[in-house]
Order: C-alpha cells, then structure tokens, then sequence
C-alpha cells in the first residue's frame, strides 16, 4: 500500500484544514502544504498564501519545489474550471474530477441531463432558457416548485416556490435581472420534495466508489431552518435513518450509475463524489451532485473514517482505488469508521452570508481546544501581532465526537461557546432537531 508522504491541498476554508489535519497526522505522511491556506492552518501544513489554487503555473511549481507526490483539490471552483486537467496534463497526480466530470456540479442542466440517462430518482424537472417557458412549466407542475440557476452560485442560486407569483420572480431573477450572473442564464425548474436532507459523500475513481459515512447539513443561517441559505452552519454524521446498509444502496443507485454514465463519455470522475439527498416517503431522490468534499461534512466526517485516508486518495486518483480499499480490509461499499457520533458547529462572521466583516479578533482558541474539540479554521488572517483576526464568512468549524448525538453536540457546543469575537453567527440546534432536544 503506497502512502503519498508529501501532499498538497489547494483551497483556503475549514474543509482544507480538516483534509490537512487529517493527511499530517497519518502514519506515512511527512509534509503536508495547503495553497493558498490560511494562518489558522499553520499548526498542520506548510502554508503557502502566495500560490492560488486557480494559477495552474504557480501551482506546478510548488508541486515541483516541494516534489508533490498528490494534489488534493479542495473547492469546485478549481475544479470547474479545470485545475485538475491542467495539473494532470503536467504528470501531477490529482485527487479531484477534470471539468467534463466537475460539471456534474458546475451545471444543473448538465447533471439533470446524465442523471436521467442514468436512471438516478430525482424530482420531475427541466431545463429553461426564457421566464415564460419556464413558467408555464411551472404552472403544469403545480407550485410548490424550485427554481435553481443552471451554474455554481455559492449554494444561492436555489429558490424554493410557494406560488406561481414567486416563480415568475425568481425566473425573473436570474434569467432576466442577472441576479447570479452568467450562472444565472439556464434555469432548471423542479417539483419540491419533502422529506429530510442528507449528504452521502463517496471517494471514487472511475468504476469504484467508497462511501463515507452519510452526513446531515444545516444549510439554513437561522435555527429551525429559517433564514437564508448559507454554504453550511453545521453537520453530524452518522444520520439515524441511514445506516451502513442504506448507504450501501444509495451507492448503488446514485453514484454508480453516474460514474458508469461519466465514464462512457469519456469524462471519469475521479475525486469525491457528494450526493445531496431528501429522503421522501417514497425513498431517497437526488438534488443534487457536488464535485468535492462537503464543507462543513468533510470536518464532521474525516476525524472519523477509520483506515488511512491518504493512501485511498492517491489510489483513487490512479484508478486502482477498488484493490486499495480491499488490501485496507473496506470490505463493504462504506468506509469503516470509529464508533460514536460527530457534530461540527460553524462559527460565521458578523453580516455571512451577506457582507462578512472581517478584522474581529478571535478570543479563546485554546479554551475550546481544552474542551477537547477540534478547531477547523476557514475565513481568519493573521494581525501583526499574530492574533487571528475574521477575514471570511466561515470563519471556524468547531467538532467534537462522543458516544451519542447528544454527547457529542454538548462537546462541541461546550467548545464553540469558549469562542468570542464580535457579531459571531452560530445556529444552536445543530444536531439536536434530530434527537429531539430542540432549540436553547
Ligand atoms: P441544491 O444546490 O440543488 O442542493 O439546492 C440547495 C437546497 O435547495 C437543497 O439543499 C434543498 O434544501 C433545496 N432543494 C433543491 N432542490 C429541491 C427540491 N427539488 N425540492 C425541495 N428542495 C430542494
Ligand atoms: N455543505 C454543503 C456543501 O458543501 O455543498
């Protein structure tokens, strides 16, 4: 089993920093760096704030200085936009999908188009280019219906539609206003679901796919799921409703058959494969693929997974990730993983999702930390006396495992109220609208 003992991680939020952790501290790996990082980082990895993950030269030559054995690609932006195509065609081994297989996520049009001919259950929908075909779609549907823009728009471009008055305006919105830009010119116009979300995140090559444990994501700003929709206040892992066996059959249904469908358009995925889920009464429906790592999932989910990361990474990045995964014992389709729960809280800056304001300095780090939680560290810069100051939307990802849900929510919960800096945003029902403690 070969461990890549130098590994770069490109991006700069709490997920890059949970990847990081957790590739230094496994056995085998001797220098991890993370471009372009952020100063809360340094206590893990090598960062290099003057490398972006989008300069593809900038990039090679970090991977060349510092004899880079795997790229792991954090964002989709990079992604999207080919980073990893660029990188491989220079002989870089790339965890992360090229575009063609990136645009499962950069385009819902795309994804609604390979998951039909891949016969993935999802909502009954269609792709738009003009308000009034798009509505009178919507009028047949019969409102509640969703609205999504067609390209990334940063977990925004969704709008759920009571009424065809609602409709009109969000289709109004984004094909006629602009409202997210050039991601804005297709719409895809669905029929609401009902049911509860989660999140089943798989390492895959292009025939095989691992899953992680699945995961359930807040992505509302205010408790009880009020409020706007923000890039994730906060997750636990595992989910009561899915267990290993579940997990196994939503491989089976929804990444599989994508991989497969990929693959024979010559677009293999290969890289972490994020199916975003509602579980209806009539069993899981897609809502959508991501290309990458969940955030914050990725900082409830890697503390857990119970093998070596890094050597399935690099396999999945060389198309031999089944063979790795038997040789680690993974006899099943999920990843073994420690016993108990996981629950990671996100800290936001004052005015996220809108205008973050940035320069609030972070107090009580190291009280957190004795509450032995994990500290993920996403939107902060370094001051000049070094304090770490809020420079971003998420600013931190606090995590704490334990025993029960419960347990594991009062942990991290416990760590997260050590933290203060000014105008701080923090949901305080994550987790606990699942184990019916409710909202405090
Ligand atoms: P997406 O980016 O497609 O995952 O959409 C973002 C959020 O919008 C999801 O997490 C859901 O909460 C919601 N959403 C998307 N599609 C639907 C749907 N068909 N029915 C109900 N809610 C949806
Ligand atoms: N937490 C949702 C996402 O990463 O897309």
């Amino acid at each position: 089993m070969r461990t890549p003992s130098r590994i770069l991680v490109l991006g700069t939020g709490g997920r890059e920093n949970a990847l990081a952790w957790r590739l230094a501290g496994e056995r085998g790996v001797e220098a991890v760096f993370v471009a372009p990082g952020n100063p809360g980082m340094r206590d893990v990895a090598q960062v290099r704030p003057d490398v972006r993950a989008d300069e593809v030269t900038a990039v090679l030559a970090l991977v060349a200085a510092e004899s880079i054995e795997l790229v792991v690609v954090g964002p989709e932006g990079p992604l999207v936009d080919g980073v990893a195509d660029a990188l491989r065609a220079e002989g870089v081994v790339v965890f992360g999908p090229d575009a063609g297989a990136a645009r499962i996520e950069g385009s819902k049009a795309f994804c609604r188009e390979v998951a039909t001919v891949a016969g993935i259950p999802m909502a009954e929908g269609d792709v738009f280019d003009s308000v009034a075909s798009a509505l009178a779609y919507a009028q047949r549907l019969r409102p509640p219906v969703v609205v999504k823009a067609d390209g990334l728009a940063g977990g925004k471009g969704v709008t759920v539609c009571h009424t065809l008055e609602e409709a009109e305006a969000a289709l109004t919105d984004a094909l006629v206003l602009s409202a997210f830009g050039t991601a804005g010119r297709r719409v895809v116009v669905e029929r609401a679901l009902v049911g509860r979300e989660a999140s089943v995140i798989a390492l895959c090559d292009a025939t095989t796919a691992v899953a992680l444990p699945a995961a359930r994501d807040h992505k509302r700003l205010g408790e009880g799921d009020s409020g706007p929709n923000t890039g994730g206040m906060g997750a636990y892992s595992p989910v009561a409703e899915l267990d290993a066996e579940l997990v196994a059959d939503i491989l089976e249904r929804f990444h599989r058959p994508i991989l497969a469908e990929l693959a024979r358009r010559g677009t293999a995925f290969r890289g972490a494969l994020y199916a975003g889920l509602m579980l209806t009464e009539d069993g899981p429906r897609l809502l959508e693929f991501n290309a990458r790592f969940g955030d914050p999932e990725a900082q409830a989910l890697l503390p857990g997974v119970a093998v070596p990361l890094a050597p399935l990474l690099l396999a999945a990045a060389e198309d031999r990730l089944a063979a790795a995964a038997t040789r680690l014992g993974v006899a099943e389709s999920t990843l073994p993983a420690a016993a108990g729960h996981s629950v990671a809280i996100v800290l936001a800056a004052a005015g996220y999702p809108g205008r973050p304001r940035s320069g609030d300095v972070i107090e009580g780090v190291e009280d957190a930390r004795n509450e032995s939680a994990l500290v993920f560290w996403g939107g902060v810069a370094a001051r000049g006396d070094e304090r770490l100051v809020t420079a971003g939307g998420r600013v931190m990802t606090l995590v704490a495992r334990g025993p029960s849900l419960e347990e594991a929510a009062e942990r991290a919960y416990r760590a997260a109220g050590r933290i203060d800096f000014a105008g701080r945003q923090m949901r305080r029902d994550i987790a606990r609208s699942a184990v019916g403690v409710g909202v405090r």
